[in-house]
This record gives C-alpha cells, structure tokens and sequence, in this order.
C-alpha cells in the first residue's frame, strides 16, 4: 500500500507477541502436552511460568502499539484481544452446552481466529494511511482468510499425524470441541446416536477404543474434505476482496499465503 521504511516492524512483532501469548495461554487451557512438535511450555517451564510469559507477551504488544500514539491502531489490537478472548470463552461453554450447529462453530472460530488476523491485516492498511475502503478490504480479506485457517486447521487435526502437524492427534475431539469434520459426521448420524455420541464426547465418556473407532470413521468419511471445501469458500471470498488492492508483489505474496492456507498438511 506504498508504506515505505521500518516502521512496520515493531508492529507486526505486537501482533505475532499476541499470537504467542494466546498459544501460551491456549495450551494450558486445553491441556495439550505438545506445540510445534515439542513440549508445550506449560509443560516444560510450568503452569505459572507460562502464564506468567504470556502475559508479559501481552502487555509487550500492547506496549509496542501504544507507541505508535495513533488511537486506531491501539483500538483495534485491544478489540482484536477482546473479541480473541470472547471466541475462546465461546469456545469453552459450548463443550458444556454442545450446539453442534455450523453457525455456533463459525462464531467460535471467528472469534477465536479470525479477528486477530483480521487485525493484523488492518493495522498495515492503517499504517499506510490509505482511504475506508481499502481498510475495509484489508479487514475482508484477514477475518475471511483467518477463518478458511481455522477450518483447515480443525480439519488436520483429524488428518495429519502426530509427527506431521506437531500437536498430539485427535486433540480437539479429546479435548470435547465440536469442530467441523466432527459436525458433519454429527450430522449423518440418527438423532438418538447422534444425542448419545454428543453426550458421552461431552461427559468424556468415550473409551480409547471408541475414541480411536470414531477418529477412524471421520478419517474414513468424506467430513474432512467438505472441511476443507468450505475453506475454499472463505479464501475465494478473501481472493476477491484482494483485487482491490493495487497490483504488486506484496498482493502476489498474500495470494499464495492464501493458497497456503488452504494446502498446509501442517
Ligand atoms: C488455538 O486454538 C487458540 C486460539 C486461536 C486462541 C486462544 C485464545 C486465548 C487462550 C484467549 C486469549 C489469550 C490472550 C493472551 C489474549 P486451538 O486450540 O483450536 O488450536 P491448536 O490446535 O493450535 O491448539
Ligand atoms: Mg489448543
């Protein structure tokens, strides 16, 4: 967007402070032993020490931002905190409650997700001075390509080994989240069995063999690959909102981030 010289960085470092401090936090919250193919940091360095870290993560972001004295870049990284924070609360009632429908899981995932990068994306365009309408680009193309990440990242999590996606396999039904590929096979399921199965994921009532018959049986279906065309969507959708940015090589770059969105097996 024509933004010229290093000011950039100190931003950029914020939002990706943010994003270690949401993982910190993330992996002590869920109870996962393994991040990025090693031992996450609760693990090795303790609870407190990890929260502790995130938290100085945070403030850092939040510091580094504050330093540009411009009030719109302030409010949106607090809002994309704000809204981060919401989705992951969402996230954690509905392994109580377990609405198990499409619109419950995508206000989940913005949440959780999408608004950081959305933000990510928008304070560039703050940065660069440019007009409304390129902001609002900005914003579509984060929040819908954070959302098509988010879709693929829950379908790994059914596919990718272990040893391929550095985080333990099966997580997120383990650890009772109602994540699309599991919807779906929700959803070719009899109401009864359906109701049971939701009911045993919730009370953790699935035996290691259930567990791995049911990871077999998703892995088996076509639920992941109906994932990952519904990540096709919101990254076309992104796509499009890319085309009103000026050709160059920056708009080149973020289209093959896109495309890497949707290809990554980890
Ligand atoms: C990963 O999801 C987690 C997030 C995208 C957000 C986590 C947010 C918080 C813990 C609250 C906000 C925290 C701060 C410091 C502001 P996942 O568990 O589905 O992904 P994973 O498989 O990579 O763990
Ligand atoms: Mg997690």
């Amino acid at each position: 967007l024509g933004h010229k010289g290093e000011a950039i960085y100190p931003l950029a470092c914020s939002l990706e402070f943010l994003h270690s401090a949401t993982l910190l936090h993330d992996d002590i919250l869920d109870g996962a032993v393994l991040r990025r193919g090693k031992a996450a940091a609760h693990i090795v360095f303790s609870r407190t020490e990890a929260v502790l870290a995130g938290d100085v993560l945070l403030a850092l972001a939040n510091q580094l931002v504050a330093s540009y004295g411009d009030p719109r870049l302030t409010t949106c990284l607090s809002e994309a905190i704000m809204r981060t924070v919401a989705g992951e609360v969402a996230e954690i009632v509905n392994t109580r409650e377990m609405d198990s429908s499409l619109e419950t899981y995508l206000h989940i995932i913005t949440g959780k997700t999408a608004y950081l990068l959305e933000a990510s994306c928008v304070v560039g365009a703050l940065l660069a001075g440019v007009s409304d309408e390129l902001i609002k680009a900005a914003s579509v193309f984060g929040l819908n390509m954070g959302i098509a990440f988010q879709i693929v990242d829950d379908a790994m999590d059914y596919t990718s080994a272990s040893s391929v996606s550095g985080k333990p396999a099966g997580g997120d039904l383990r650890e009772g989240k109602l994540t699309l590929p599991l919807i779906y096979h929700l959803e070719s399921l009899s109401p009864a069995r359906r109701e049971a199965l939701l009911s045993d994921i919730r009370s953790k009532a699935l035996s290691e063999e259930a567990l791995a018959q049911l990871l077999a049986d998703i892995q088996s279906s076509s639920c992941t690959e109906r994932a990952r065309v519904l990540a096709g969507e919101y990254a076309a959708k992104a796509a499009r909102a890319l085309e009103a940015f000026p050709e160059s090589e920056e708009r080149k770059v973020l289209d093959c981030a896109l495309e890497f969105v949707l290809q990554r097996e980890k």
